[in-house]
């Protein structure tokens, strides 16, 4: 009875303790019905989701309560400016480290972040995304040579996305992390096995949601991975790449231990190999399931073959390739779902487009969802649902750069790699591996559906916010090398 009493007071106690009115100047508030909890669980199963239902309910900008957190969301793409520009109010670091430590264990005290970031930004741009670029198309051809059939007859069958994301997990594994390939303890294999267990437990880590025997599982496949990754970039011969070297120097630099140094080597990990194949995958698929598209691509690619021999996208020049790079673009609006958050550091008043003003709160944060708008906003884009390949293409034959949203023409139409002082380091050096990868699929093999009428595989409902979406189930294809006479 006490007992009872007591805990009932305590529930009461947090409901006044958490609770929160929403004065006149800040957005709708849409707590949710579970006290503390709030909204999480809807939105963990299906951000999509349960974001457009705020949507219609409240309009473009809102405030839901997730797990004791108040999140604003915006999804007004003329105002994305005004949280993307205000690195000051809107900080993009605090959020950052919250994942870091629930994903990987990892505190950085003493890290300056942007020391790390002016370190990625002379490795992933300018003259050194040259190496970069040539190491990994020597990867890439070695090991696709490596796992397909030397004879012409063989059909090999397989599933796309598993395809794409271990061929490219591998090459960018070590073009940037090296490792012996016949060394068992670092073979790209089976860093990339304990990736994708690693990989499922993710969304949970971030959002905190394993259950006791995941997390037992989730804890031993990271500290398998820490131990593979223990000798990445730690001396100069350890065949990795100079980034990863000099990230080393500079974690020991600020006094960072060793084991921690790994835990920062997986998030690197992560962030540089976590997106890329997917994305491969994605547009692979939707070039396998429309034929026009598929004709088109490869139409550009044999008009850059004829004027090269070798089997690879000469990387030392630029290539010009619109019809690729819109069929990447469409893609990319399709399945790229980050969200952009950054947490209110100091109280702010944004101001829409429409001349709408909105106070902030410091403490809370700020998410923009540019999946939903613009990415599949159909006041943008025309059946947003659908992949046309050339829809980031002009008439002409140019890259189409006008979209437009009430009467007036967009900055950010996609938003995949993020914007502003935050958005991707890694975007040149990402587009140019999909770009080289795909290349050499499409020129090198001959690839079709497994079954020729099979249709793209649905969308894993709980990935919405973690960057590039990832399939349910998967597409499978055959391949053979081309009869190249
Ligand atoms: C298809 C591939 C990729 C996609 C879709 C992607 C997407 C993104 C997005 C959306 C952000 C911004 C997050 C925010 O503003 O909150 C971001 C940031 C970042 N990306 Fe990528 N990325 C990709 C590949 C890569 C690669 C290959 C690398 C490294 C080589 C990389 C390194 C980074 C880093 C370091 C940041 C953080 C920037 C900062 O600290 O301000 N990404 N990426
Ligand atoms: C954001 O910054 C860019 C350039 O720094 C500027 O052109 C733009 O007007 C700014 N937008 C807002 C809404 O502050
Ligand atoms: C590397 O590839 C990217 C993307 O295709 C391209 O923009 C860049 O110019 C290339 N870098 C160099 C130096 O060749
Ligand atoms: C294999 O990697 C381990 C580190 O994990 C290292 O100690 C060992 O010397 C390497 N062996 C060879 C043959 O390179
Ligand atoms: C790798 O491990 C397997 C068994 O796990 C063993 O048969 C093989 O000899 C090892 N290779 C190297 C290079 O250590
Ligand atoms: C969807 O993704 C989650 C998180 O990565 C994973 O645990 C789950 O198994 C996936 N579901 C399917 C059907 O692939």
């Amino acid at each position: 009875m006490i007992c009872a009493i007591l805990l009932l007071a305590l529930v009461l106690l947090s409901v006044i303790l958490t609770h929160r009115r929403r004065s006149k100047s800040e957005p709708p508030l849409d707590r949710g019905l579970i006290p503390w909890l709030g909204h999480a669980l809807e939105f963990g199963k299906d951000a999509a989701k349960f974001i457009n239902r705020m949507k219609q309910k409240h309009g473009n900008i809102f405030t839901v309560r997730a797990a004791g957190r108040y999140v604003t969301v915006l999804l007004d793409p003329h105002s994305y400016d005004a949280v993307i520009n205000d690195s000051n109010s809107l900080d993009f670091t605090r959020y950052a480290q919250v994942l870091m430590e629930r994903i990987f264990n990892l505190r950085l005290p003493h890290h300056q972040p942007a020391d790390a970031k002016a370190l990625m930004k002379r490795h992933f741009l300018g003259k050194n995304l040259a190496t970069l670029n040539s190491t990994m198309g020597r990867h890439l051809q070695v090991l696709l040579k490596a796992e397909t059939p030397q004879n012409q007859k063989d059909w090999k069958e397989e599933g796309l996305f598993d395809f794409s994301y271990s061929l490219l997990f591998k090459a960018g594994y070590l073009t940037l992390f090296g490792g012996e390939q016949n060394n068992n303890s670092t073979d790209p294999s089976s860093v990339y096995e304990e990736y994708k267990k690693f990989d499922g437990f993710l969304t949970k880590m971030a959002r905190g949601t394993l259950r006791a025997e995941e997390k037992k599982t989730a804890l031993s496949v990271r500290e398998r991975l820490l131990e593979l990754l223990a000798p990445a970039g730690l001396t100069e011969d350890s065949g990795s790449s100079p980034w990863l070297h000099h990230f080393r120097r500079l974690l020991q630099q600020e006094g960072t231990d060793e084991e921690t140094q790994r835990k920062a080597v997986l998030m690197q990990l992560w962030a540089s190999q976590g997106n890329v194949g997917p994305a491969a995958f994605w547009l692979l698929g939707y070039l396998l399931t429309n034929p026009e598209a598929l004709v088109a691509v490869k139409r550009e690619f044999s008009q850059i073959a004829q004027m090269e021999t070798s089997e690879t996208l000469p990387m030392d020049r630029t290539v010009n390739t619109p019809v690729f790079d819109s069929a990447l673009e469409e893609t990319l609006r399709l399945t790229a779902a980050p969200f952009i958050t950054r947490e209110v550091v100091q109280e702010k008043t944004l101001h829409m487009a429409d001349g709408q003003e909105y106070l902030l709160r410091k403490g809370d944060r700020v998410c923009l969802f540019p999946f939903i708008s613009p990415q599949m906003d159909p006041e943008i884009y025309h059946e947003p649902q659908k992949y046309k390949y050339d829809r980031f293409l002009n008439e002409d034959g140019s890259v189409k750069k006008d979209f437009y949203k009430a009467g007036r023409r967009l900055k950010y139409y996609t938003m995949p790699w993020g914007a502003g002082t935050n958005g991707c380091v890694g975007k040149q050096f990402a587009i140019n591996t999909i770009r080289q990868f795909v290349y050499m699929v499409l020129t090198n093999y001959d690839v079709e559906l497994c079954d020729l009428h099979a249709q793209m595989p649905e969308i894993n409902a709980s990935r919405y916010g973690f960057g590039m979406l990832q399939p349910e189930g998967d597409l499978l294809i055959r391949y053979k090398p081309r009869n190249t006479h």
